[in-house]
């Protein structure tokens, strides 16, 4: 871990009504305190998004989406806005993640008018990255991570660039408990941090945050988050009990100590 703010995200993906959100984040609040070291956004569906906003009010957490559409309003049945999300006090949104590319069939260029959509309404873009099991085998990883960074954040202007947040999750780590070795994990964050500094320049990129997401427990925290380049996590399945993802938070805290 460097001098960046560390960043812990819960992407709970369809999972809590309403009601279990606001008793999650409540747990979580409780127990992390006002803990200032360590960034926190949990992401919870929409039905869950205005209940949870108004539970971290006066704490250190904070909300964002799972997805939402690019453009403002219009007749896109069953979407959302960054207007709207906006006006829910949420603060980020996760952006490509692989189960939308894959399951909802989103390419590049959609998700491209999604983060510089986000970045005009000052939503912070958790852009999410990485490879199938095929491409990892083919020898293809840093090729797909290339084509889904440089495709996603084309036209973000330099001066955004530490807005945006990039999550480098290997698919073949999602949900599944295999994790990347920290050594795996770091040399995909750094070939993602060249390409960045390629894009935005040293300083910029010195600054955006990395997280990486695949099967993060409390016992592999630790081990990763050491790692240069990793500068957090996007927490699935952990996410989802507050002793686990607490242990997250602190083993991120650690990080910054070490
Ligand atoms: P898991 O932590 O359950 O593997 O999920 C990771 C993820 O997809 C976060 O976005």
């Amino acid at each position: 871990m460097s001098k960046r703010t560390p960043l812990i995200a819960g992407n709970w993906k369809m999972n809590k009504t309403a009601t279990e959100g606001v008793e999650l984040v409540q747990a979580i609040a409780a127990a992390v305190g006002i803990e200032s070291a360590v960034q926190i956004v949990l992401c919870p569906p929409f039905t869950a998004l205005s209940a949870v906003s108004a539970a971290v009010e006066g704490t250190h957490l904070a909300v964002g989406a799972q997805n939402m559409h690019d453009k403002v309003n219009g007749a896109f049945t069953g979407e959302v806005s960054a207007v709207m999300l906006r006006n829910l006090h949420v603060t980020h949104v996760i952006l490509g993640h692989s189960e939308r590319r894959s399951i909802f069939g989103e390419d590049d260029a959609f998700i491209n008018r999604k983060v510089l959509a986000a970045l005009e309404a000052s939503l912070k873009p958790i852009l999410c990255v990485g490879e199938l099991l095929a491409e990892r085998e083919a020898g293809t990883t840093k090729d797909v991570v290339r084509r889904q960074l440089e495709l996603g954040l084309q036209g973000v202007p330099a001066n955004k660039a530490d807005q945006v947040i990039i999550a480098y999750e290997p698919v073949w780590a999602i949900g599944t408990g295999k994790t990347a070795t920290p050594a795996m994990a770091q040399e995909v964050h750094a070939f993602i941090r060249q390409l960045l500094t390629a894009q935005f320049g040293a300083e910029s990129a010195g600054r955006m945050r990395i997280l990486y997401g695949g099967s993060m427990k409390p016992d592999n925290a630790d081990a990763l988050l050491a790692e240069h380049d990793i500068d957090g996590g996007l927490i699935g399945g952990a996410a989802l009990d507050a002793k686990g993802f607490v242990a997250l938070v602190q083993s991120a805290a650690k990080s910054l100590a070490a």
